[in-house]
C-alpha cells in the first residue's frame, strides 16, 4: 500500500464541544485524499519524546489544498493536538484507509456517533453533490456534546439522540431509525462498536461501517488493526477498512 507523508499547516484550532476541537489544516497532502471516510495519521510528538505512536483521525472535510479534522479529547496525543496554533506545522500521513463508496442510490442514510460523525460530513457533501437525498441520525450522551448540527442540517433533514434525553430524542442513533421510520436506500455509519452492532442487527444487508479500531502502524505492516470477517479470515481496517460492508461485519459478543 502507498503510504504519502506530509507537513500540513495548521489553519484554525478551536473548541465546537465539550472536549471536541475541529483543526483545519493547510497543504498539498490534502490532495492525495480520494475518498470520504478516509484518514490521516498524525505524528503529535517528535521520536524522542511521548506520545512517538501517530494518532488516526477520519478526515471531516477536504478539498485539493485544504483539510479537517474534529478530534476528542482523550489521553496525551489529543491533548497536545489542543495546543497546536495558526502556523504550526504537523506531520501527517495522508490518504489512508479505503473510504466510503458512492454507490448510485436516491435516499442515503447517514449514522454517525460522537467523534464518529465527522467522516460522514464529507461523504454527505459528496452523496448531495450527486443529487442523493440526505437524512442524518447523529448521536451523542448529552447536550454538551453535540456539534456541527448546523452543518448537517445544510445537506438535508437532521435528527439528533442523547442518551440522556438533554437534547432532541432521547436514546440511540438506532432508536431513532427504528421509531422515525426513517428510509433509505443505503446507510452509512461511523461510531463506537455497540452502535455498529446494533446497526448490522438492525439491517446486515444495505449499509456501510466505518470502524475507528485502535491502530498500531496504519498502514498496513503490524496487524494490529486485525478484524475478524465473514468474507475472509480477517481484514486489517487501517488497509481494507476503515469502511467495511455491513453484510461482511461479524457483530461483537
Ligand atoms: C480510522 C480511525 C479514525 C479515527 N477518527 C477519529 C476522529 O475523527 N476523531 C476522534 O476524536 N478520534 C478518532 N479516532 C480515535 C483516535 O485515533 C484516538 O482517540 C486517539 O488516537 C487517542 O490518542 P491519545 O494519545 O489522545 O489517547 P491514548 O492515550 O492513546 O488513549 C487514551 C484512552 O482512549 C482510548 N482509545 C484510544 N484510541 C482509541 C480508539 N481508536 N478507540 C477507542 N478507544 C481508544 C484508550 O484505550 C485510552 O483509554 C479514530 C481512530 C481510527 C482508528
Ligand atoms: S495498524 Fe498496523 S496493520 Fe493496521
Amino acid at each position: 500500500m502507498r503510504k504519502y507523508q506530509d507537513w500540513m499547516t495548521v489553519l484554525s484550532n478551536r473548541q465546537i464541544a465539550k472536549d471536541v476541537y475541529e483543526m483545519k489544516l493547510e497543504g498539498e497532502g490534502a490532495g492525495k485524499i480520494s475518498a470520504p471516510g478516509q484518514f490521516v495519521n498524525i505524528k503529535i510528538a517528535s521520536l524522542e519524546s511521548q506520545p512517538y505512536l501517530r494518532r488516526p483521525m477520519s478526515v471531516c472535510e477536504y478539498d485539493d489544498h485544504h483539510l479537517t479534522i474534529i478530534y476528542k479529547v482523550v489521553g496525551k496525543g489529543t491533548q497536545l493536538l489542543t495546543e497546536k496554533k495558526p502556523g504550526d506545522q504537523l506531520d501527517m500521513l495522508l490518504g489512508l484507509g479505503n473510504g466510503f463508496p458512492l454507490p448510485d442510490i436516491k435516499e442515503a442514510l447517514l449514522v454517525g456517533g460522537g467523534v464518529g460523525v465527522p467522516p460522514l460530513y464529507e461523504l454527505g457533501k459528496q452523496l448531495k453533490a450527486r443529487g442523493v437525498k440526505i437524512t442524518s441520525v447523529l448521536g451523542f450522551n448529552s447536550q454538551c456534546d453535540v456539534f456541527y448540527e448546523t452543518q448537517f442540517k445544510a445537506l438535508g433533514e437532521v435528527y439528533v439522540a442523547t442518551m440522556d434525553g438533554s437534547y432532541q430524542d432521547q436514546g440511540t442513533a438506532v432508536d431513532v431509525i427504528r421509531k422515525r421510520g426513517l428510509s433509505y436506500d443505503r446507510y452509512f455509519a461511523c461510531g463506537p462498536e455497540k452502535m455498529l452492532d446494533a446497526l448490522v442487527l438492525f439491517d446486515d444487508k444495505n449499509g456501510y461501517l466505518s470502524f475507528e479500531a485502535r491502530m498500531g502502524c496504519g498502514f498496513g505492516a503490524c496487524m494490529g488493526c486485525s478484524c475478524k470477517v465473514k468474507t475472509k479470515p480477517y481484514k486489517r481496517i487501517c488497509v481494507e477498512g476503515p469502511v467495511l460492508e455491513a453484510s461482511e461485519v461479524i457483530v461483537h459478543e
